[in-house]
């Protein structure tokens, strides 16, 4: 006979940065919580992330720095739990901190450190933490859920889906946040992999040459104008033996669809009213394409700048065949063929729709007692700690519902 299933209160599925911080904040509020993750270890990406140094959050966390088919959405849930809030919690544990850049604050040694807070947190509450519960099948009853795994079963009135994305498959990411949705008759905004390196091809596979080549660009991809423009990000670009990587392209990559170009200022650095082409507009200057090379030269890296000589010279060395050619170069436009997916994805756009959830517990409006958070909801944050800063916020809002 099957033994029976062990009994709680609540039921947490995935022991990742959104699973452990539920846990602990439903546990320490007194409820019995069980916490189950496929993998060996908790907390794999927490380990990961940020080089290993983890951007735990970022101090400029304002909710235009998400994505979300509903932009409204991840408001509350960010205000109740601000950055502040887990920097007190980091500084309780005497986790030291700096500020890197753009108000991204990472450890100043481990991600470790994060992860072991989090466990001490979930110890605080006395969570039961149930690694290698493969094959999870969840049933509804009138009693509450039935999850049944091949680490055992358990049973509990409510059930936390904070199974993440799909970016990383071989740290264990799946689609079981999905399936669970489809199951419960949740919509799903079609998940995409999101801060990823972009891939060129055709005449574009050329740039690939320059493999190596980083330099400081303004890149954006989506509508310039409108009722929401699409972002621009004054960052790095890298060329890749692929395409386009780097931290400006990883989150252009995010607002990025398929035929659509990638928008790239290639001289952001320069003073306003400066011109890439200014030493040609000089009285009496030479314009040819020495020159031309010398100009790009002068501002750019070497190899890019050779590369563009040979690509974007001036049809004609009219003042107007040499403004077009400076438009060009401060709005290059870059046809990716695709992106390097979910292998290479930093998190996934899309997921659980938002219209489906409560936006102050993330409680499933439908389907009372089922709660999603972290990536697997529609919520998307921008490069520098905001997708960990919306796991630790919806699972705190959940947490507190529970
Ligand atoms: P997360 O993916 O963390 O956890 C999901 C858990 O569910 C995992 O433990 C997984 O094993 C488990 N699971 C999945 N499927 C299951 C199944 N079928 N059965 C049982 N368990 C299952 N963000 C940031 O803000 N700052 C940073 O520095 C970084 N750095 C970074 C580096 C790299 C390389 C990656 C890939 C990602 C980042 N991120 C980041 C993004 C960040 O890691 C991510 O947004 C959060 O971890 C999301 O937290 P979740 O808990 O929602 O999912």
């Amino acid at each position: 006979m099957p033994s029976p299933p062990r009994v709680y209160d609540v039921v947490i599925l995935g022991a990742g940065a959104a699973g452990l911080m539920c846990a602990a904040v439903a546990a320490q509020r007194g409820r019995r919580v069980v916490l189950l993750d496929h993998n060996a270890q908790p907390g794999r990406k927490i380990l990961i992330s940020g080089g290993g140094r983890c951007n735990f959050t970022n101090i400029h966390c304002t909710p235009d720095r998400f994505l979300s088919a509903n932009p409204h959405f991840a408001k509350s849930a960010l205000a109740l739990y601000t950055p502040q809030h887990f920097l007190e919690l980091v500084n309780r544990y005497r986790i030291p901190w700096h500020e890197k850049t753009l108000g991204q604050l990472f450890c100043d040694h481990s991600s470790r450190a994060i992860l072991d807070m989090l466990l001490a947190e979930c110890e605080r509450g006395r969570t039961d933490i149930v690694l290698n519960a493969r094959n999870i099948q969840v049933d509804r009853s009138s009693d509450g859920y039935h999850v049944s795994s091949l680490a055992g079963d358990f049973a509990a009135h409510a059930l936390v889906i904070a199974t993440g994305g799909l970016s990383i498959p071989k740290l264990g990411a799946t689609g079981l946040a999905y399936d669970l949705a489809r199951q419960f008759g949740l919509r799903i905004i079609e998940p995409r992999p999101a801060l990823v390196p972009l891939v060129l091809g055709g005449d574009e596979a050329r740039w690939t040459e320059l493999t190596g080549v980083s330099t400081e660009v303004v890149a954006w991809s989506g509508p310039a104008q409108g009722r929401r423009p699409a972002p621009r990000f004054r960052e790095k670009m890298l060329l890749t033996h692929r395409g386009l990587s780097g931290p400006a392209i990883l989150q252009a990559s995010s607002y990025w669809r398929p035929d659509e170009p990638v928008h790239v200022d290639l001289a952001p650095a320069l003073a306003p009213g400066t011109k890439l082409i200014q030493p040609l507009l000089r009285p009496r200057a030479r314009r040819d394409e020495t020159s031309f090379r010398q100009a790009l030269r002068a501002a750019l890296p070497q190899r890019l700048a050779n590369h563009l000589a040979d690509i974007a010279a001036p049809a004609g060395w009219s003042n107007a065949a040499l403004d077009t050619a400076e438009c060009n170069l401060r709005d290059w436009q870059f046809h990716p063929v695709g992106t390097e997916g979910f292998e290479k994805a930093e998190v996934t756009a899309g997921g659980i729709n938002t219209d489906d959830l409560n936006t102050r517990t993330m409680e499933a409006r439908s389907v009372p007692g089922i709660f999603v958070i972290g990536e697997a909801v529609d919520v998307t944050g921008h490069l520098g700690g905001f997708n960990f800063q919306w796991a630790w916020a919806s699972a705190v809002a959940a947490g507190n519902a529970l």
